[in-house]
């Protein structure tokens, strides 16, 4: 139900926001007569699954707009969402009803890079992967790397704490992370856009809007620590009969690659088929196997990256540890084993409705989830072959390396009867061996009731005294996991 405390935009509010931002940085639909833009895109989330109703799209150009538009909405509370690139996965990034969307795309600038430190200082808008590609020019690298990447601004990434394909070697953004700005829903411009490596005086409080979804505060710049770009990178895609041996596998990289080792993913078998059915693209490896691993390795100096590889490669293969496997002989190569592992996540969204679990769960339990929810779903008469069964596949992938699995339940259209049977039963499944609901997506709308399955009443408690005191009207993204 919508919160009658909140106003409701006017058509004075709208005119004071254009002459605040300009009228070309306002996206009006239905308030006043004179404007009727496109704002769907801004009202629907990339799964297609959550929908609001804004009326209203606001697209500031520096942090004093964002503070002038804050300081305002605050002052009329009008509740508002902060918006990236619309790519996450809960529902976090869309209105409920008709909360106002400012929207980051318009705050797009590189501020600095300093090549002996390696910080880069960039708007919040900035696209993850132009971000990338600015750094490639001067040898490094972004730390964080996904799926969504032409699509999802680093403003965002940092917003949900995004883990990704590489945390492995790299690291949460909690540490990567060296400052940022923000601005608070009173106005006021938190300048915390710290370039040092080592900061220790007092609370460290840009963390708090690290994985916070836009909650306490407005994210309008980072300062990130990123490493030089890899000389050598390589790619191995294996096939692998069981789990225990997709673990021993994993082990022996970790001893044998150990400080080139750059990402280590698991696919299972029926997500490959998914990917292989949408792309229509040839499997990497002859015959089919229950599961997949991908290993990527980066280092300095190819010749000794290759020679790691490759004994590795004898090692897991001689033992009888992998099946069979491939590795990646150029960049194209390269590229499309890759694109077996990345491409599961779009390739799920061209089947129906997917219902998404983004867990941590202690590794030697990882698949077992996969296995018991399928089971489950098998029991109740929910999956089968043909058009009158509601659940079209059960799907287990993620990020091996970080003991973070992706369970994905794909269904023809979303069923109430499919998601009461999977939740909160997944949930208890999780809470049973101390895991975590959230490894990487956050909690956004899609997992509001459920955060007590992974935090204690004493930490909820604490969550909502600091949202007390950053947002005391509430504005910033309500309806989310915390009210
Ligand atoms: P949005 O979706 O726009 O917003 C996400 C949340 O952050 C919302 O709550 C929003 O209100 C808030 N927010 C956005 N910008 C700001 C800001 N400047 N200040 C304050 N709050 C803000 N996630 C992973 O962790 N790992 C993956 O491997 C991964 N792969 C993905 C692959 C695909 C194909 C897709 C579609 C998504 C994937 N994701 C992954 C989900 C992930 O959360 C996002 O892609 C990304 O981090 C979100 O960035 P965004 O700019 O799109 O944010
Ligand atoms: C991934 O690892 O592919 C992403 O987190 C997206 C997803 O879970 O589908
Ligand atoms: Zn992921």
């Amino acid at each position: 139900k919508r919160d009658s405390r909140f106003a409701e935009l006017s058509a004075d509010d709208v005119s004071h926001f254009k002459s605040l931002l300009g009228a070309e940085s306002a996206v009006v639909d239905g308030v006043t007569a004179d404007a009727t833009d496109d704002i769907e895109p801004f009202n629907s989330d990339w799964m297609r699954k959550y929908r609001g109703h804004t009326r209203l799209v606001l697209k500031p150009q520096t942090t004093e707009e964002v503070s002038k538009v804050l300081k305002y909405c605050n002052e009329r509370r009008l509740a508002v969402v902060p918006q990236g690139g619309n790519t996450g996965l809960v529902g976090g990034s869309v209105p409920v009803f008709d909360e106002i969307v400012i929207n980051m795309s318009r705050m797009n600038n590189i501020h600095s890079f300093d090549q002996a430190s390696g910080v880069l200082v960039a708007d919040a808008g900035v696209i993850l992967e132009v971000a990338d590609q600015y750094l490639a020019q001067h040898d490094h690298l972004f730390p964080l790397d996904l799926g969504a990447k032409g699509s999802c601004h680093i403003g965002g990434n940092v917003s949900t704490n995004a883990g990704g394909l590489r945390l492995l070697r790299y690291g949460s953004l909690h540490g990567s992370v060296l400052g940022l700005e923000a601005v608070l829903p009173d106005g006021t411009i938190v300048d915390a856009l710290s370039t040092l490596r080592k900061n220790n005086t007092g609370y460290d409080l840009k963390q708090l809007f690290i994985g916070a979804e836009g909650t306490i505060g407005l994210i309008t710049a980072v300062s990130i620590q990123c490493p030089p770009r890899p000389k050598a990178v390589n790619v191995a895609y294996f096939g692998l009969e069981s789990f225990e041996q997709v673990q021993q596998a994993y082990l022996q990289a970790k001893g044998q690659l150990s400080e080139i080792l750059s990402a280590f993913e698991l696919m299972d078998g029926r997500s490959q088929r998914l990917v292989h059915e949408s792309t229509g693209n040839k499997y990497p490896l002859e015959g089919e196997h229950p599961f997949y691993c991908l290993v990527e390795t980066s280092g300095s100096n190819a010749e000794h990256d290759m020679a790691k590889l490759e004994s590795f490669l004898e090692h897991v293969m001689g033992e009888g540890i992998v099946a069979d496997g491939v590795l990646a002989q150029d960049e194209t190569q390269f590229r499309s084993l890759w694109r077996w592992r990345e491409g599961i996540t779009e390739a799920l969204s061209h089947l129906g409705g997917t219902y998404k679990y983004d867990v941590s769960i202690p590794l030697p339990e990882l698949y077992q989830l996969v296995e018991d929810c399928k089971e489950r779903l098998v029991q109740k008469g929910f999956v089968g072959d043909d058009d009158s069964f509601p659940v079209r596949a059960v799907v287990g992938y993620g990020h091996m390396g970080d003991s973070n699995l992706h369970l994905n339940v794909s269904v023809r259209q979303y069923d109430k009867e499919v998601e009461k049977a999977i939740e909160p039963w997944v949930y208890e499944w999780i809470q049973k061996r101390q895991g975590s609901i959230s490894a990487e997506h956050g909690l956004g709308i899609a997992k509001r009731e459920f955060i007590g399955y992974s935090q204690n009443e004493t930490m909820v408690k604490l969550m909502k005294q600091l949202k007390d005191l950053y947002d005391p009207k509430s504005i910033m993204n309500p309806y989310k996991f915390i009210k």
